[in-house]
């Protein structure tokens, strides 16, 4: 389906003729920057005045995240590297938003951020009801338990002189989950939700598969209760035979505990089985977020339809038709003016190259930024 829907774009919208020469003059690319920041600081100032949605669990709202690269002697920010802008998305309760892009495009810093575990350079994370944007580390201690992280790699994601009794432990001690005497039950019943045996409580994570640490580490997520958790990459580094017990094992606990998931991937068909919403991400802006159906039957950004076009089809006999992107991925330091994306679009016109796109609303809760929509 989302292959013939390429087709359809790519008849109905060819390249057109070059006329960059002539063209160009029509673009003072200063005032066209200056244009797009006075009317994207206008539309921040009035979203942020907005009230929060009540059916959301997570709002971000323009998030911003940059690093600065480049510093003084006096320590002045010379250049900075901007790995997440302007984000905005809602996630419902017991929902599972996938978030899909080339590697550096920002999934992990955009995770990270709504997280707190970096500070964020502007927009709003709204939180079960709460701004959290400004919220120091002593007003986050509360919120942090409802909020976790499954790392990609659960080699180095575990300390290895604790036993799984130990890690598991800890924090349900720290965030008085249960009461003291009532602990090791509590994690005895946890480990045996995510499929670990009980003899595995006094046992330390080096004697364990990568499988089996990812299913302690998803425990010490769970083991605070939490209503939103990040997956980042959570079965890249696993044997393909085990990526699909940890999928099924998280989908699983979502049902049973009510878990709200933001699952961080580059690999579409588990995003494609997990998620109810997609967002796709390109040089740290969202080009695409929408229902799942509706990304997948009628994807509309070209990025998001050459990522699609690249899943293999089920039934071999049936043609590809790949859309293959050329060129390499700019420096996120270095982005380029205009649609980020114009240097490898296919589409890409004149205008591409100096005006960036409107992230706007094309169907109900499915948006997109791209001149040609
Ligand atoms: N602490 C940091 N300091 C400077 N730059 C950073 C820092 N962390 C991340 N970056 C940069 O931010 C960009 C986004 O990185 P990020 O790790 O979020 O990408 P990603 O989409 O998760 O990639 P991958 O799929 O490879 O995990 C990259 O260009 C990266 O080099
Ligand atoms: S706005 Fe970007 S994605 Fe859309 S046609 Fe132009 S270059 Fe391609
Ligand atoms: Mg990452």
């Amino acid at each position: 389906m989302a292959e013939e829907k390429f087709n359809d774009l790519a008849q109905d919208a060819p390249i057109e003729e070059d006329t960059s020469a002539q063209q160009a003059l029509q673009y003072d690319d200063a005032a066209e920057e200056a244009k797009y920041l006075e009317a994207k600081k206008q539309k921040i100032e009035e979203d942020s005045k907005k009230p929060f949605d009540p059916e959301a669990l997570l709002e971000v709202r323009h998030l911003r995240k940059s690093f600065p690269i480049k510093k003084s002697i006096t320590g002045k920010v010379l250049q900075e590297l901007v790995a997440v802008d302007d984000v905005s998305f809602t996630l419902k309760p017991g929902e599972t938003l996938g978030i899909v892009g080339e590697s550096g495009c920002g999934k992990t810093t955009m995770g990270r951020t709504i997280l707190k575990l970096h500070p964020s350079n502007g927009g709003q994370i709204i939180f079960d009801g709460q701004d959290i944007t400004n919220y120091k580390s002593s007003q986050m201690r509360e919120i942090r338990k409802k909020m976790q992280i499954i790392f990609q790699d659960p080699y180095s994601s575990l300390p290895p002189r604790s036993t799984v009794g130990g890690i598991l432990s800890e924090p349900v001690k720290v965030h008085k989950i249960v009461p003291k005497n009532e602990i090791k039950d509590y994690v005895l019943e946890l480990m045996d939700k995510c499929g670990l045996r009980d003899y595995y409580y006094e046992r330390y994570p080096h004697e364990f598969s990568g499988g089996q640490r990812q299913r302690i580490c998803i425990a010490r997520a769970l083991s605070v209760n939490p209503k939103l958790v990040i997956c980042d990459e959570p079965v890249s580094a696993l044997d393909v035979s085990i990526q699909a017990q940890i999928i099924n094992l998280l989908k699983n606990l979502q049902e049973s505990m009510g878990l709200t998931y933001l699952f961080i991937s580059h690999d579409l068909s588990v995003v494609k089985f997990i998620s109810d919403k997609i967002g796709v991400m390109y040089l740290g802006s969202m080009v695409e977020f929408g229902a799942k159906k509706d990304i997948f039957s009628n994807p509309l950004h070209p990025y998001t339809k050459a990522l699609f076009s690249a899943i293999p089809h089920p039934n071999p006999d049936i043609k590809m038709n790949r859309m293959v992107l050329t060129g390499d991925i700019p420096s996120p330091a270095n982005p380029p003016k205009g649609c980020r994306f114009h240097t490898r679009c296919p589409y890409a016109k004149e205008i591409c190259k100096h005006i960036t796109p409107e992230y706007k609303e094309y169907e109900a809760g499915h948006f997109a930024a791209c001149h040609l929509l």
